[in-house]
């Protein structure tokens, strides 16, 4: 049996897009049965809507900083979606300790940097004022603390001289797209072990590639 997901976003969506498209595989081990958007003006929503998606909108607005409302409110709508799994792609809303107390160990986030660099807003910014020759990108477990938790996979990519925070985010997101649907087809199969705040992968035989940036020559 597939195990039910619901992606969380509130922009364009370009994560979902690629949890979407990997989820069609018919041997993917997790459907993508709604996806759900805190923002009308999200993009993402028409990319599921076209995809043929269940989308739902709970404008967060509203609630203002009344979380545990909004989050009532969401909680109905993934009970309603039988939701087993949540992955947050680009979801720009926090939430309470108690939310994430619920659904830990079944809620995954992606985030642009190497975390635990670089957390919370502006990470290619942050990357380049670094002067880091290695950026990339972090699937993790949500918990509490913003862009914090387990980590699940990663990737990398190089730093060039001259970035911008565009270019380099463009770099990254090519390695978002690959990672994401990996660590949830992980998740999905019940191939991820955590071990207090690690994770650990079953038959995880590492990589064998190296990234070194700049190359010498
Ligand atoms: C992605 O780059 C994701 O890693 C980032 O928001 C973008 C959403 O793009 N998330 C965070 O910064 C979380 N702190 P998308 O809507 O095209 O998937």
């Amino acid at each position: 049996m597939k195990r039910r997901v619901a992606i969380l976003i509130s922009g364009r969506g370009s994560n979902m897009t690629a949890l979407i498209e990997a989820a069609k595989a018919s041997d993917f081990p997790a459907e993508i049965a709604v996806v759900i958007s805190n923002r009308a003006d999200a993009a993402g929503l028409a990319r599921a809507k076209a995809s043929a998606v269940a989308t739902e909108l709970i404008e967060s607005k509203p609630f203002g900083k009344d979380r545990a409302a909004f989050e009532t409110v969401l909680e109905e709508k993934l009970k309603q979606h039988r939701i087993e799994l949540i992955c947050l792609g680009g979801f720009m809303r926090l939430f309470t300790a108690e939310f994430v107390q619920r659904w830990y160990g079944r809620m995954l986030n992606i985030h642009p940097s190497l975390l635990p660099s670089f957390p919370g807003l502006d990470p290619h910014g942050q990357a380049l004022k670094a002067g880091v020759k290695i950026s990339g990108a972090t699937v993790h477990f949500v918990i509490p603390e913003t862009d914090a938790g387990p980590i699940v996979m990663q990737g990398a990519v190089p730093v060039q001289d001259g970035d911008t925070a565009e270019a380099l985010s463009e770099r990254i997101l090519t390695i978002e797209h690959r990672i994401y649907p990996e660590a949830l087809r992980l998740l999905a199969s019940g191939r991820l072990r955590l071990e207090g705040d690690l994770c650990k992968i079953e038959g995880n035989g590492g990589s064998s590639e190296s990234l070194i940036s700049p190359s010498a020559r």
